[in-house]
């Protein structure tokens, strides 16, 4: 028997069979979280993209602001800081991955923990003021992603603020991708990345945004790492 099946109850294939070793086997769990792992994975850019993040979130309206699914390192403790008074919610279809975010939150802040499946909400429509997304996308398969974003809007307020942090449009400037090797491993580890750095993320978003009756703007985008990363935040029609 292959060791994901051990991990599908409830959970969805891709995340099973791809990423149970990461996301899902609590020894790992532990492991991966670790500050310099998760910025060795990142390639040294872990710390640069959670600021470029945050500072997309200045100024904000963080009433009720949504992080769409769990993520190593410091994001959700300083984006619950940023939050409060208010709460941040957070959901994320792995109990383990949720109880591990619950610890690293300081008692005095308060964080919304919900165990959904991002491609089906049950949160009702248009009630957050922001939904974050981070390094998300590039881990689903093609029709997943497009019921994760199609969800991400649905729940976003008319002028609420989606912030999504991945990796950049097919980078064929920076090293990394150029380099056969590196490519090839990181679409064995990744194997959904190959074809997330061909979509135009945002020509999609926007007609998913129409779909729904509203348009969607870019405000910000931004490069990091010579392009193998971004940071782009969108603002949702009134
Ligand atoms: C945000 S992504 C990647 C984060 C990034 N590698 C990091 O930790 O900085 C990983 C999380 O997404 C969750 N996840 C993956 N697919 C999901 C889905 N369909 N619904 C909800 N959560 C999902 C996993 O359980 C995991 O906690």
């Amino acid at each position: 028997m292959r060791i994901y099946r051990r991990f599908l109850h409830a959970t969805p294939w891709y995340l099973a069979k791809y990423y149970w070793w990461a996301y899902l086997f609590r020894p790992t769990v532990w492991f991966f979280d670790h500050q310099w792992i998760i910025n060795a994975i990142l390639f040294g850019q872990y710390k640069k993209l959670m600021r470029k993040t945050l500072a997309l979130l200045k100024d904000e309206d963080l009433s009720l602001p949504l992080q769409l699914t769990s993520v190593y390192g410091c994001l959700s403790p300083t984006l619950a800081e940023r939050a409060a008074p208010n709460s941040l919610h957070l959901t994320d279809v792995a109990t383990v991955q949720l109880e591990h975010t619950l610890r690293k939150i300081p008692a005095d802040k308060r964080l919304y923990c919900t165990r959904m499946n991002a491609e089906h909400l049950g949160y009702a429509d248009a009630c957050f003021s922001c939904v974050i997304v981070f390094f998300l996308l590039h881990e689903l398969p093609v029709d997943a992603r497009e019921r994760v974003l199609r969800e991400a809007i649905r729940v976003l307020k008319p002028g609420g603020k989606l912030l999504v942090t991945e990796y950049g449009s097919t980078p064929n400037r920076h090293l990394l991708y150029r380099f056969g090797f590196t490519r090839w491993v990181l679409g064995k580890v990744e194997p959904f990345l190959p074809g997330f750095w061909q979509e135009d993320l945002t020509k999609i978003l926007q007609d998913y945004a129409l779909d729904q009756g509203h348009t969607l703007l870019v405000e910000h985008e931004e490069d990091v790492f010579n392009g193998f990363y971004r940071v782009v935040s969108y603002r949702l029609s009134e």
